[in-house]
């Protein structure tokens, strides 16, 4: 799915054991290899660490990699939150994100993402980077939440924003696609947010809560 620039990019790093290992215990858990973009990954460690976000909260823990790639960016004092849907995934992250040395870091909490969502607001909780990569459909709703969670000059990533090419085509109207489109424009004219999307890979958006 990556094109010959992004190979090209990809290709000018050394492999990365605490990612690979994410990999393969995707493959070996007959998990899907939906993990964010190696590109973005990188991108994502670079945003956490020029904003100094260091309360960071995941939609969508998958394998772990992510994670990974989000508390490497916030440093000691880095904090995750990861929202995960199905509890044999949320594991397999718990063992990648261990593994990587940060266990102490991460906090899970399995089930609806919304419901994981509206039980922080009630707590009172606030983040100050947000990394939206679960269910599409969900996506608006998610951006509410982190619309409500965020911290002055907290950062929200989307990832998949292209849904492979659907987002763009007319002619596809399913819930998940009409989703990430009310999404997209949202983060695009949200007079709260100063935004971008990114176009390389599956497409990224970025916005930065004024
Ligand atoms: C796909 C990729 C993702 O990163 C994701 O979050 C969901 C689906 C995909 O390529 O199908
Ligand atoms: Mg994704």
């Amino acid at each position: 799915m990556t094109n010959e620039n992004e190979q090209y990019a990809d290709s000018l790093y050394k492999e990365d054991l605490d990612l690979i290992r994410v990999r393969e215990t995707l493959a070996a858990n007959g998990m899907p290899d939906i993990s964010v973009a190696e590109g973005y990954g990188r991108l994502l460690t670079m945003l956490v660490a020029m904003s100094g976000a260091k309360q960071l909260l995941e939609v969508g823990a998958l394998g772990g990699y992510s994670g990974i790639c989000l508390l490497r960016g916030a440093g000691e004092a880095g904090r995750l939150t990861s929202l995960e849907l199905k509890a044999e995934y949320a594991e397999v992250a718990r063992g990648n994100v261990e593994a990587a040395g940060f266990g102490q870091a991460v906090t899970f909490k399995i089930g609806d993402g919304k419901a994981s969502l509206e039980q922080l607001k009630a707590e009172g909780q606030q983040f100050d980077f947000f990394f939206i990569d679960a269910d599409k459909e969900g996506y608006p709703v998610y951006l509410e939440y982190a619309l409500a969670l965020a911290t002055p000059g907290a950062v929200i990533v989307g990832d998949n924003v292209f849904l492979r090419g659907r987002t763009m085509n007319a002619a596809r109207v399913g819930p998940a696609i009409q989703a990430v489109r009310a999404f997209n424009e949202r983060i695009a004219s949200d007079e709260r947010l100063l935004s971008t999307v990114l176009p390389g890979y599956d497409g990224l958006a970025i916005a930065i809560v004024k």
